[in-house]
């Protein structure tokens, strides 16, 4: 990493001086966050003996075989990075070389937490995929900093006319304590932890330079395969008339509630940065809520990939692994492998920030269209 670095520092130079000002709104995107937007961090760190999604069919849709994202293709980062005319971003921890680093990098890595590690040992939970929270993520950039821009007015120049994704970050948190807690009020504890994080690590990316920053909510856990075969109840009232269970989904509203009241006092702090928030939910609940518009023609609530139970989430046979199996067209399907989204459902989400409404104030506008 660090002869990359000093490499990158070199190389860097010269491309900039060579480079003419590009007419697109951003010269880079720089992305932290999990699963949602990991485009092979997880994969590079080697941590992943216990998951499977370096295999088969992860990737089948888009790249034809697995990148390390977290779904059959791309990812709504891909797309927003399609949109506003730069590369996918390459993951921090395979950064090879100059050229792709200096148009945005992606700092996510897939089960990360928004808050550190020890607190969650400290409560007892075992199993996080990995530590990267969303500090380590900050302090990576930190550290690349010096390879991107040098005096303080070159990076300010530079980051002015960059765009920082501050998540999705936090949904794990809920996931591990859910899943080793089964209750509910004990997320709604953690939910002014998480937020602070979250708000702390993009006041420091303001600190930094950054002036574009998109912070998301959390996605309707209610309707996720996962939540619904963990949470799975014999009482109809639980759920809605969509088969989303409704405490999750309030727990969802709730969080992404007071995540957006403090993201009021972030652009009380900082006036002259630009802070969106991007609504995940509202833009995912229009495919839960009327799937065969978006050609979601398979069983909504169900994984694609999976093996077997009422919604195809088995733990013993998780998506890539022996005994699962994918269903044969991903594009009509929203959930891809119990947890995450299929490629034709983060390109709705996607849509949905890119073309509004979903996110407040609306972001740039792109110059594509997400194909
Ligand atoms: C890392 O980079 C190498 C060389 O570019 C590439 O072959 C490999 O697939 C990448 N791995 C990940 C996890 O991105
Ligand atoms: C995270 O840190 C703990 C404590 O140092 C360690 O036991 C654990 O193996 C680490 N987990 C991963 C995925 O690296
Ligand atoms: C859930 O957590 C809350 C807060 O920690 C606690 O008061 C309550 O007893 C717990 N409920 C169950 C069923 O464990
Ligand atoms: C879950 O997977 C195991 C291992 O492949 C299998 O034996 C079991 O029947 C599966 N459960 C369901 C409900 O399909």
């Amino acid at each position: 990493m660090k002869t990359c670095v000093l490499l990158i520092i070199t190389l860097c130079f010269f491309e900039k001086v060579a480079s003419h000002k590009s007419c697109l709104p951003f010269d880079a995107i720089f992305n932290f966050g999990d699963s949602l937007s990991d485009t092979g961090n997880l994969l590079a760190s080697g941590a992943h003996t216990f998951l499977a999604f370096g295999n088969p069919p992860y990737g089948k849709t888009f790249f034809k075989y697995p990148t390390g994202r977290f779904s059959d293709g791309r990812l709504m980062i891909d797309f927003i990075a399609e949109a506003y005319g730069l590369p996918h971003l390459p993951p921090y921890l395979n950064l090879t070389n100059c050229k792709n680093a200096h148009r945005g990098v992606n700092f996510a890595v897939a089960g990360a937490t928004a808050i550190d590690a020890e607190f969650f040992s400290e409560m007892g939970i075992k199993g996080l995929w990995t530590n990267n929270s969303l500090n380590i993520q900050l302090g990576w950039f930190k550290k690349l900093k010096p390879s991107l821009c040098t005096t303080k007015k070159d990076c300010d120049n530079y980051f002015k006319r960059s765009l920082f994704m501050v998540g999705e970050i936090g949904g794990n948190d809920h996931n591990y304590v859910a899943i080793a807690k089964k209750n509910i009020s004990q997320l709604v504890q953690m939910v002014p932890l998480v937020i602070e994080a979250i708000t702390n690590a993009a006041s420091e990316l303001i600190d930094e330079g950054a002036m574009n920053l998109v912070v998301p909510g959390n996605l309707p856990v209610g309707c996720s395969a996962m939540y619904l075969t963990a949470f799975n109840s014999h009482n109809k009232e639980d759920y809605d008339r969509h088969g989303c269970l409704k405490e999750l989904n309030d727990f969802a509203e709730h969080y992404n509630i007071q995540l957006k009241l403090a993201l009021q006092t972030l652009r009380h702090n900082n006036p002259h940065a630009k802070i969106s928030y991007a609504d995940y939910y509202g833009a995912a609940l229009r495919f839960f809520h009327a799937p065969v518009h978006y050609g979601f023609t398979g069983e909504t609530l169900k994984a694609c990939c999976g093996g077997g139970g009422p919604f195809n989430v088995n733990i013993s046979a998780g998506c890539g692994n022996i005994g699962s199996k994918a269903c044969s067209d991903p594009s009509t399907y929203a959930n891809w492998d119990g947890i995450h989204l299929t490629e034709a459902a983060y390109r709705v989400i996607a849509n949905g920030l890119i073309e509004g409404p979903f996110s407040s104030p609306p972001l740039s506008p792109p110059p594509f269209k997400i194909a």
